[in-house]
């Protein structure tokens, strides 16, 4: 895809599109929940369509009604055996949460996925599953997909010691705890997001956390609700860096998803000195209005407990980085080599071939400030964040233009990415 390139401006207004975490787990919670759940701003993206199509295949009834997905949740107890392997293309939070929601049933599911689902590390969810008594394999004896579970009833709570800071690994360890008898006690690295903890409170359960220990007793069953789902801050990142660096800017951004545990890329910002403004800010729903603008900006340092509060937006802060006075270093990041693709390396890469002067280390990034980027051929790795990223580099390229191959990744998270962008543009 050749990259808008050499723009005057970006000006305007976009709905982000619904978070992703949030509209995975509400299709999860609303399977195992009795009775009906209805799912607002839910992000019809490819990630979350195949876990709304993989409970379908478990035998929940889910169907869209207007603007909603209703999900007819008729307890846990009731999921069926899918018989067949059930493929969950690019998720990592499908593949690894479900593998602690199946461990308890009394059938075998296979899940499998894409080539880079193949190479993502699961003895991070399998190891400490075991523990409670589920009996789970990766591929040929691996820890890698497909993954055999063979559904146990009889779990058993336990008291977990996260050795990553990992929402994936806490919240299958969580789900499965739900089932599991007596209790469940994961004790976190680093606090991360906490929409897992925040559903099962909605969905009528016991969960208490107490700093970074969170503990819930088993088994519990769940109620359906109604789920309104925010905006995906991770998406509206892009936007908010755009509008930071492209030159004569203003974007306002609508229903952007606050939760505490996501907002590390505002902190960020205002660190770096950017124009950041937040209004109309819903407490209850945990999201708000915000507004950028271009801005003179400042190198700053990230690492320890932030990381996890703005992971997937490191590849977008390092291309914000590569526009402020003077470096900027990303540490304590190395989960970024095991997403989707290895982020730390193809955020140096592909910003280098962009001219910029970006070092990729053992746990995050270096980034010189002050960058021109030039025109070149990059590519996104098959990695949506990555691909977006690089369409926000190229809005700042004078000259010549910029190609990026496998475009088509943004829809596994954003599938208006590019209409959206373009409505901004001004030529
Ligand atoms: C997610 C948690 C994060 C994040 C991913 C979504 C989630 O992964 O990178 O995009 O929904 O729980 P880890 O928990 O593995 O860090």
């Amino acid at each position: 895809m050749r990259l808008t390139t050499n723009i005057k401006g970006l000006t305007g207004e976009v709905m982000v599109p619904g978070d992703k975490s949030i509209s995975h787990r509400s299709i999860m919670f609303g399977a195992i929940a009795q009775g009906e759940t209805r799912i607002k701003h839910f992000l019809k993206s490819e990630d979350c369509l195949g876990t709304l199509k993989m409970f379908q295949k478990l035998g929940v009834a889910i169907e869209e009604e207007g603007e909603e997905i209703v999900v007819h949740g008729r307890g846990f107890e009731a999921l069926q055996s899918a018989e067949e392997p059930i493929d969950i293309g690019n998720s990592g939070t499908t593949i690894r949460l479900c593998t602690g929601l199946l461990a308890g049933t009394d059938f075998t599911t296979v899940l499998t996925g894409d080539e880079s689902i193949s190479r993502r590390p699961m003895n991070r969810v399998m190891l400490p599953l075991r523990e409670m008594g589920a009996k789970i394999t990766g591929h040929e004896g691996s820890e890698f997909p497909p993954l055999t579970i063979v559904g146990q009833p009889n779990l058993r709570g336990m008291t977990y010691k996260m050795p990553v800071a990992s929402a994936q690994v806490k919240s299958a360890i969580l789900l499965a705890g739900l089932q599991a008898k007596g209790t469940t006690t994961v004790i976190e690295k680093e606090k991360t997001r906490d929409h897992t903890e925040d559903m099962i409170e909605a969905f009528g359960g016991k969960i208490l956390t107490e700093g970074k220990t969170i503990t819930l007793e088993g088994p519990q069953k769940l109620k359906g609700q109604q789920v309104n789902v925010p905006g995906d801050i991770s998406s509206a990142a892009f936007f908010m860096v755009a509008g930071l660096i492209v030159p004569n800017s203003r974007i306002v951004l609508k229903n952007v998803g606050l939760s505490e545990s996501r907002t590390g890329i505002i902190d960020v910002i205002r660190q770096m000195n950017g124009k950041i403004i937040i209004t109309d800010e819903d407490t209850v729903n945990k999201s708000g209005t915000v507004i950028v603008e271009t801005s003179e900006l400042r190198g700053t340092e990230i690492g320890g407990d932030l990381i996890p509060r703005l992971i997937d937006e490191l590849p977008v802060i390092a291309l914000l980085a590569t526009q402020a006075k003077g470096k900027t270093i990303i540490k304590d990041a190395e989960e970024l080599k095991v997403k989707e693709t290895n982020r730390i390396d193809a955020t140096a890469s592909e910003l280098q071939k962009m001219g910029a002067k970006v070092l990729a280390t053992e746990d995050g990034l270096i980034i010189e400030g002050e960058q021109t980027l030039t025109a070149s051929e990059v590519t996104s790795y098959g990695d949506h964040r990555m691909g977006m990223m690089l369409a926000i580099a190229a809005l700042i390229v004078r000259e010549g233009n910029v190609d990026l191959t496998e475009a088509e990744a943004v829809a596994v998270s954003y599938p208006n990415f590019f209409e959206d962008l373009h409505e901004l543009i001004q030529k």
